[in-house]
């Protein structure tokens, strides 16, 4: 009997960062990939609007014309944020898998302890990043910039406006580098940025590190996953918009080099 699939959503194209985390982690597992491009951003919108947002597309993955997913990742630092509680909630068999803007790593990595973190205005409003920030008080000051508008420019990979955006949030903050009081570290909380991450590289000075949460969110997806496809099988994606699918067809061809067509849905 073939494996059921793992569930991965974002509100649009951003989530795609995960998936590739995931795919290099788990190889032979399949993905069903939602992009909620019909309702992005989430970022800018209230919480009430999002957990619904999650509710409907855990819906779709669970009953929809698929087989059941055997696991969710919310590749969403905004529907984390918002909503993991809630579905974890609704959902007690099934394991869900978040990402958080990478606060930790960034303070075990930093030298100076000036911490940026770029985010969006939900997760830096929400209670979950404000009970992170404080179990991190006294180790490092940070320094958060939610990023109006940077999630949809890279939705639509409108390139001058990706770096006219980026400029304008690093130059917000106090001045990055790697000499004392300067921030050497910059967080990517939300799962679009690091499709912007030549963009950030060119801004900043040598030695700042960027961080994401891909890979860990990957390794621990790979954790709590009690059943495992079979290694004799290759992994296939499906991917599905409720927005235009042929950008998301045409994000996941250059970020990831996949050739799949992507599905319109309706949810
Ligand atoms: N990619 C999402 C995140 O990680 C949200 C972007 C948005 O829709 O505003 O927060």
């Amino acid at each position: 009997m073939p494996s059921r699939p793992i569930g991965v959503f974002d509100s649009g194209v951003g989530g795609l960062s995960v998936l590739r985390a995931l795919r290099a982690e788990l190889p032979h597992e399949d993905f069903v990939y939602l992009a909620d491009s019909g309702f992005a951003p989430y970022g800018e919108r209230d919480e009430a609007f999002v957990v619904a947002r999650a509710r409907a597309i855990t819906h779709h993955l669970l009953h929809g014309e698929d087989q059941p997913i055997k696991a969710l990742v919310m590749a969403c630092n905004t529907a984390t944020a918002a909503a993991i509680h809630l579905l974890r909630r609704d959902h007690p068999g099934l394991p869900i898998i978040g990402v958080e803007p990478a606060l930790k790593p960034a303070v075990a990595a930093s030298q100076t302890h000036h911490i940026g973190v770029m985010a969006t205005r939900g997760t830096l409003a929400s209670q979950k990043f404000k009970a992170l920030l404080a179990s991190l008080d006294g180790q490092a000051q940070f320094f958060c910039q939610p990023c109006d508008g940077l999630a949809d420019a890279i939705e639509h990979n409108d390139t001058p406006n990706i770096s006219a955006l980026c400029a304008r949030y690093l130059q917000a903050g106090g001045p990055f580098g790697v000499h004392p009081g300067e921030m050497d570290t910059l967080v990517l909380g939300c799962t679009h940025y690091p499709f912007a991450r030549a963009q950030w590289q060119a801004l900043l000075p040598a030695g700042v590190l960027i961080i994401d949460n891909g890979a860990p969110v990957a390794r621990q997806a790979r954790r709590v996953l009690t059943h495992h496809a079979s290694e004799d099988h290759i992994g296939q994606i499906t991917l599905r918009s409720t927005g235009d699918p042929d950008l998301l067809a045409q994000a996941a061809s250059r970020w990831l080099g996949l050739t799949v067509s992507a599905q319109s849905r309706h949810l």
